[in-house]
């Protein structure tokens, strides 16, 4: 379908065939045959680095990297250097944020002082300041009566709470993920268990506490069947998951590959398989990038040494729209994973391609190939097992409010060229 969209004033005010007409000279016109009109997307997991390791990522590389991606709103995880566990670091980022005129940026808060998994923070001075949802991702909440305080607590101030969930207890040293290659590279393994049961033990307490819960970076079968029981009982239980965790396997490890070192570590084929059907029933609510920056020497080391996590934000749309051309994710979902899922979450408006609506969306051309390179990431870091791939489709603007705070280089030109070529179907 071909349309035009009438963008004033940050909304959007017309949109069918013929929006054009009447308007005048004046108006900065976006070329996009051949491209999908999306709304703009929203990534519930981002580790901006800023405070404290701004060699790896600030917020303002953080979110040039997201409209690259075309998100448009970014959770904040509060793993920064101080933590984020109080009002005025909280207020900092915001300000900070705010200056940088990006993406939106959402700050969460942790759930303990320090991360340390003891002293509950002040959830509602955290939420009147800004921020969106409680956590200490990186780390779990291991102990369960501190757990089930910081549910009782963050339900009074409507907070979701988004565990990093892993038993440290069965952890201790590992590097990967426990299984036939761990024993072959010989490095200590993560178990699935580690996983499993926290997620299990979180959803009985969140419903004793009739506390909002969600999973994040879910990796494993046993954790996606425990979610989807949660969530036909009723509960107030949500899940994410990250692009690597659908697309890669522990045997990427292989050959120690440190830009393969994640936390929760890659899984195995059937985790991937259960992972993709959860995503595609519902099970799984959000896509999130866990776009986690780390500086070359933290990765150009020996596995040991080296550094989880993987920067996410620009590639994470071409990486999945693969899966949605290969037939393994309907658009649709793949779509809503990155839209309303995530929103609902943390409680932000749902993107709408809707006159009256915020004019927030994404341009994209799903058919223009690239290469995955150091110099197509728009972040600090480049720490991703997916350089050197080839994807199809690609991010040509992003605007929010209005506003195009994203357009990809050559991307005009391609789409004047585009104008003779077929159309796309959004
Ligand atoms: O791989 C990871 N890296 N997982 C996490 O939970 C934290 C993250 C980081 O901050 O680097």
């Amino acid at each position: 379908m071909l349309v035009d969209v009438l963008i004033e004033r940050g909304v959007f005010v017309r949109i069918g065939a013929g929006a054009r007409a009447g308007v005048g000279a004046d108006v900065r016109v976006l070329e996009g045959r051949g491209r999908w009109l999306l709304p703009g997307f929203i990534d519930l997991h981002a580790h901006l680095r800023e405070p404290g390791e701004e060699y790896k990522e600030d917020i303002a590389s953080g979110l040039r990297a997201a409209v690259a991606g075309g998100f448009v709103d970014v959770c904040a995880m509060p793993n920064t250097k101080p933590v984020n566990d109080t009002r005025a670091i909280t207020e900092a980022i915001l300000a900070r944020s705010r200056e940088v005129a990006l993406a939106r940026l959402h700050p969460i808060g942790a759930i303990t002082r320090g991360l340390a998994g003891l002293e509950l923070t002040e959830a509602a001075d955290l939420r009147d300041a800004g921020a969106v949802g409680l956590s200490d991702d990186g780390r779990c909440v291991t102990s369960s009566s501190v757990m089930r305080r910081a549910f009782e607590y963050a339900r009074t101030f409507e907070l979701p709470v988004i565990q990093h969930c892993e038993d440290h207890a069965l952890t201790e040293g590992a590097e990967m993920h426990e299984g036939a290659i761990s024993t072959r590279l010989g490095l200590r393994g993560w178990p699935r268990a580690a996983e499993d049961i926290i997620v299990a033990r979180d959803c009985i307490l969140a419903e004793a506490a009739e506390a909002q819960y969600h999973v994040a970076h879910l990796s494993t079968l046993g954790a996606a069947r425990i979610v989807a029981e949660a969530k036909s009982r009723g509960l107030r239980v949500s899940a994410e998951v990250t692009p690597h965790h659908l697309l890669l396997t522990d045997a990427d490890v292989l050959g120690y590959r440190t830009a393969c070192k994640v936390n929760p570590p890659l899984r195995e084929q059937e985790d991937v398989d259960a992972l993709r059907r959860a995503l595609a029933d519902g099970t799984i609510d959000a896509i999130a990038t866990d776009h986690a920056p780390h500086a070359r020497a933290d990765k150009d080391c020996e596995f040991a040494a080296a550094r989880p996590g993987m920067v996410g934000l620009e590639i994470c749309f071409p990486l999945l729209l693969g899966l949605v051309k290969n037939g393994s994710l309907p658009l649709g979902r793949l779509l809503a994973a990155l839209t309303d899922g995530p929103a609902r979450v943390v409680g932000l408006p749902l993107p709408r391609l809707s006159e009256g609506a915020r004019a927030d969306a994404v341009l994209v051309d799903p058919n223009a190939r690239f290469r995955i390179e150091r110099a197509t990431l728009h972040g600090k870091s480049s720490n991703t097992p997916f350089l050197g791939r080839e994807v199809e489709g690609a991010i040509d603007a992003t605007l929010i409010e209005g506003r195009v705070v994203y357009q990809r280089e050559g991307a005009r030109e391609a789409a004047r060229e585009g104008s003779e070529a077929k159309e796309g179907t959004p």
